[in-house]
């Protein structure tokens, strides 16, 4: 009787625990498939579950043992494996080739009904794919490195026929800045085939470091691999720049770089290396200078980030070196293709080296240009011989692109587009999309990171293929996201940056063309997100996080509306400064505003937070300016009045700049109103030239021409130290006046030692705060 209650429970257990997991599911994958249809019931994996692979199909064995082995270890199943069953067997899994599947190379169809389930693909690579979904399919526990109890091991029924919209599928790592240790090499590895990606671009060269062992070439790892120290925090920062003073090093000896190669097959994930040239090179002339066109110059390892004039000299020893180097490559990496680099190669030193002049009349070149086209064509020449093919970033096709290279599209799609035109195959990875040091939520809160702003929802907005025509498209073989390091020194940092915005990237790179849904992308990549937590990826929380936009309501006030992707969770706040709790304010609709606020928020979620409104005399107000900013720059005069006061020196896009020039504008109230305050914020960013201004004149008038209460203010700071926000005051106490007019001074040319010395200097302010 004991054991039929407790069988019985257990029967209700599996019974509501696979119930709640197929309310959970929901088909969370991610890529999503190219075609589905989803049908009633499950297929429910127990002791008595087997897995088939027949001896035919033997090469399978790996892909079939490596899902077994994951789903043994989470669920502590025995799943056998069987050579044979009959057709009408029930409670199997089948996995076959079938080369007749018309899906491709990466295709595969999987079939799951509440008897069986049938994986069938042309290859071991589409059933290796074929069994990720599987695992996505099932509980998001299967990823778990230990046992799990209590789990229903469902599959919900469903039919699935899938194969890749293009065919290469990356993710960049750039050890160059920041070595990174081999058993997060292979982490990385792990989770591209997570997500169906198959190339890893390994960027193993650079300015800062070179990392790949050389057997010819021991200097290259002995010198080139350590740089003495590293800049402290971010380029621009501080004035002076500072450094660590703590060496950096590291690099991968041929030994284990087979040994990743051989990991990688394993994943089908081709790593493709890259060998830079002819710029950052600094670290390779270091270790050897009589590669650069000046060999008693005292090259070094950099130790700080940024494009360096120190690049190789296209001369015979160079090419010598360089072909040695890369057939070592070829050895180590059965890559077809091979990444070149060729991107930001200044030509300072080509041009003040006689060897390079002569080289450019004797080869009758039109330029320097034409001089690094030459490069890369012999380059390209010496690749092909070995039955190899080059990559090399899109500044290859200045100067004429060498004939079989592929384009990698960075600087924007336009490099992509035009090598398409021109017959090139390409590879987009477009700074604008998929540049994953970006920051991708608001600066003043995230981790350090080298700029610009790309959030999820904008990655997932791209398509690879916009712009081109039909017969264009056939030349784009594929997505990345480019994974540079300056601003990343660990691993945990790297897996911060990266996900989960390299899912959006392999969801574009696997899923068909056409409108995308992200409403629907998040909801599955929150369930995808708990399989990262199972692989301890430090991935980016930010999907679940609140961010505000302001707008004003039908009687002009200032209303704050929160917004988060994550639809699940709720909102709560308060305006009183206290911290919420699931007791505050409930958030259901805007908040509206009459005085300057802080909002602080909680989500169930787990996340939180908190931003000040102002509310000023000024806000929604128009404004002129005597000296106008740069095109493209506050062109519908509201960035100084909106209510949204810069945070950060590190947000470009918060402050508007003039340049050399002085900063004035008159900003007008709509009529005459009490003034007693008025402040605004300045922007020090030494090292990038932006200066605050000498002295700043805040003056009121009624009439717009004489402004007679003006009070004038020397800003006060240090040239030397961090970059600051400088904020100005002017208290007028009871003045009344329509006219508002500020006057900030231009700090001059660039003092003597500065980089940009004898150079205009630039003025960045943000809001005009009137009360
Ligand atoms: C690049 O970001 N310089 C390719």
């Amino acid at each position: 009787m004991k054991k039929n209650i407790l069988s019985l429970s257990f029967v209700f257990l599996t019974f509501f625990l696979s119930y709640l997991h197929a309310q959970e599911n929901n088909y969370n994958l991610l890529p999503f498939p190219a075609q589905f249809n989803g049908g009633e019931g499950q297929f429910v994996l127990n002791a008595q579950t087997k897995i088939v692979l027949t001896a035919k199909d033997a090469l399978l064995k790996p892909v079939v043992l490596s899902f077994s082995n994951t789903l043994k270890t989470a669920s502590s199943l025995p799943l056998t494996l069987a050579t044979a069953a009959p057709a009408t067997a029930k409670n199997v899994v089948l996995v076959r080739l079938n080369k007749a599947l018309g899906l491709g190379t990466e295709g595969y169809k999987l079939l799951v009904s509440q008897d069986r389930v049938i994986l069938e693909a042309a290859t071991p690579q589409g059933a290796f794919y074929g069994i990720q979904t599987l695992l996505q399919l099932l509980p998001v526990e299967v990823f778990s490195p230990t046992p799990v109890a209590n789990v229903a091991w469902t599959v919900p029924v469903c039919q699935i026929q899938d194969r890749p919209r293009f065919s290469h599928r990356g993710l960049m790592l750039d050890v160059g800045r920041h070595f990174m240790p081999v058993s997060f090499i292979k982490k990385y590895i792990d989770l591209l085939a997570l997500h169906k990606m198959n190339v890893f671009h390994w960027h193993l060269t650079e300015d800062q470091g070179w990392r790949i062992e050389i057997k010819k070439y021991p200097k290259l790892t002995q010198i080139g691999s350590k740089r003495k120290e590293t800049l402290v925090g971010h380029y621009s920062e501080n004035y002076p720049q500072k450094f660590d003073g703590k060496e950096h090093g590291g690099f991968y000896t041929q030994a284990e770089i087979k040994d990743i190669v051989k990991y990688a097959q394993s994943k089908y994930v081709t790593i493709i290396p890259e060998i830079e040239m002819p710029g950052h090179s600094s670290a390779a002339l270091a270790a050897y200078p009589e590669l650069g066109c000046e060999p008693s110059k005292g090259y070094e390892v950099a130790t700080k980030w940024g494009v360096m004039k120190d690049v190789y000299c296209p001369n015979e020893k160079t090419f010598t070196f360089l072909q040695d180097v890369l057939t070592e490559v070829f050895a180590l990496f059965p890559s077809k293709y091979i990444h070149i680099g060729g991107d930001e190669c200044p030509k300072d030193a080509w041009k003040q080296s006689e060897f390079c002049q002569d080289l450019i009349k004797k080869l009758k070149l039109k330029d320097e240009h034409e001089l690094q086209s030459y490069f890369i064509k012999r380059i390209e020449k010496f690749v092909n011989s070995k039955g190899r093919a080059i990559i090399g970033w899109d500044e290859i096709l200045e100067g004429g692109v060498a004939p079989n290279a592929t384009v990698m599209s960075w600087r924007g799609t336009k490099g992509g587009i035009e090598a398409a035109k021109q017959k090139h195959n390409v590879i987009m990875t477009p700074n604008t999309y998929c540049y994953l040091d970006y920051y991708q939520a608001n600066p003043a809160n995230e981790p350090l990171a080298i700029g610009g702003y790309l959030p999820l929802e904008k990655v997932y907005e791209y398509n690879p293929t916009a712009e081109l025509s039909a017969d264009e498209q056939k030349y784009i073989l594929g997505i990345q996201g480019n994974v540079w390091t300056e601003y990343m020194p660990t691993p945990a940092q790297v897996e911060y940056m990266t996900f989960p915005r390299a899912s959006a990237i392999a969801e574009i790179a696997w899923g068909p063309s056409g409108p995308k849904n992200f409403e629907d992308f998040s909801t599955r990549l929150k369930t995808h997100l708990k399989r990262m937590d199972y692989q301890k990826v430090n991935y980016s929380k930010r999907i679940l996080d609140i961010r505000a936009v302001t707008q004003f309501n039908n009687q002009g006030q200032l209303q704050v509306r929160l917004e988060k992707l994550d639809s699940d969770s709720k909102i709560y706040y308060t305006t009183d400064g206290k911290a919420p709790t699931t007791s505050s304010t409930e958030y259901l609709m805007p908040i509206t505003l009459d005085k300057i606020t802080t909002v602080k928020a909680i989500t169930t979620a787990g996340a939180k937070f908190e931003e000040k409104f102002f509310i000023h005399r000024a806000k929604g107000k128009s404004y002129t300016y005597a000296n106008p900013p740069a095109e493209g720059v506050d062109t519908d005069k509201k960035k100084l009045t909106d209510g949204q006061v810069a945070q950060s020196p590190r947000n470009n896009s918060e402050w508007v700049r003039i340049n050399g020039k002085d900063f004035e504008i008159t900003l007008d109230l709509g009529e005459v109103r009490p003034v007693t305050k008025v402040s605004t914020n300045f922007l020090k960013i030494i090292m990038n030239n932006v200066f605050p201004p000498n002295s700043v004149e805040i003056g009121l008038s009624r009439d717009g021409e004489n402004f007679k209460e003006a009070i004038v203010q020397p800003v006060k700071y240090q040239l030397e130290g961090p970059w600051d926000i400088l904020p100005v005051v002017a208290d007028f106490k009871t003045a009344r006046a329509r006219y508002v007019r500020i006057r900030a001074k231009n700090a001059g040319p660039a003092p003597e030692g500065h980089p940009s010395a004898g150079r205009p200097t630039t003025i960045a302010m943000d809001e005009v705060v009137v009360d």
